[in-house]
């Protein structure tokens, strides 16, 4: 049966397309798991595959503001090569995580108390909302820009998310544009505002030294 044009079309992209899907996530390792260098195999036992940096927030007095508490590989350095890792995430009343992604993940949040509206923008600019229940999970796709608030008028709420990276990275919206030092006429421009409007915002995001 000879193939039509639109087949072999597809044929090919799908023939393309294979090798890039397969590399999506952290790259596969070629060993069970990683160790850091000079590290002594004899002496490796269940407590690398251990991380209690959580163990501090259970029971503890819910913070004052919006609190991330990060098992990366960097935390947690069993993670490598592993493509998951863990945020806590702990909202006051009120707060916020603010407009954000991150490049190397999808993120799926847990809400496990209070209640939190979420929301994430595709690439053609379309938002999509929900308001949580304790419970509920959501998904948000890897690299889109997204958000978290805890609408509650008093009760402060709390999340796990699990990142399908070992890094997933973070890159702040708020504080990418307007606290590293862009130039204030081209984000008047950008931002279709005036300098003097730049420069009110900045003042909110002190670029690092
Ligand atoms: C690793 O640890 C074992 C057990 O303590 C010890 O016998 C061995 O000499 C160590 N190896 C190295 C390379 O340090
Ligand atoms: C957040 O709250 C903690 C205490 O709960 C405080 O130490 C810290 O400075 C606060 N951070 C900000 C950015 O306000
Ligand atoms: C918030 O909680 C405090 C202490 O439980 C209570 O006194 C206050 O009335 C609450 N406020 C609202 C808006 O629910």
């Amino acid at each position: 049966m000879a193939l039509t044009v639109e087949q072999r079309f597809f044929l090919a992209i799908l023939v393309i397309a294979f090798p890039f899907s397969a590399i999506s996530g952290d790259p596969d390792i070629l060993s069970d798991f990683v160790v850091p260098p000079g590290t002594n195999n004899t002496l490796l036992d269940g407590n690398f595959f251990t991380y209690t940096g959580i163990r501090p927030l259970v029971n503890s007095t819910p913070p004052t503001n919006f609190t991330v508490t990060k098992a990366t590989m960097v935390e947690f350095p069993a993670l490598n090569g592993q493509s998951v890792s863990y945020a806590v995430l702990q909202y006051p009343a009120g707060s916020v995580n603010p407009p954000h992604t991150h490049p190397r993940a999808t993120e799926l949040l847990f809400l496990t108390y209070g209640i939190l509206e979420v929301g994430f923008v595709d690439t053609t600019n379309k938002l999509f909302t929900q308001r949580l229940e304790a419970g509920d999970m959501f998904v948000f796709p890897k690299g889109l820009v997204h958000y978290q608030f805890n609408c509650a008028d008093n009760d402060s709420a709390m999340a796990i998310s699990a990142f399908g990276s070992a890094a997933a990275g973070t890159v702040s919206v708020p504080s990418t544009v307007f606290g590293t030092n862009i130039d204030d006429d081209i984000l008047a421009k950008s931002f279709k505002t005036d300098v003097y409007t730049i420069q009110k915002l900045k003042e909110g995001f002190p670029p690092k030294a």
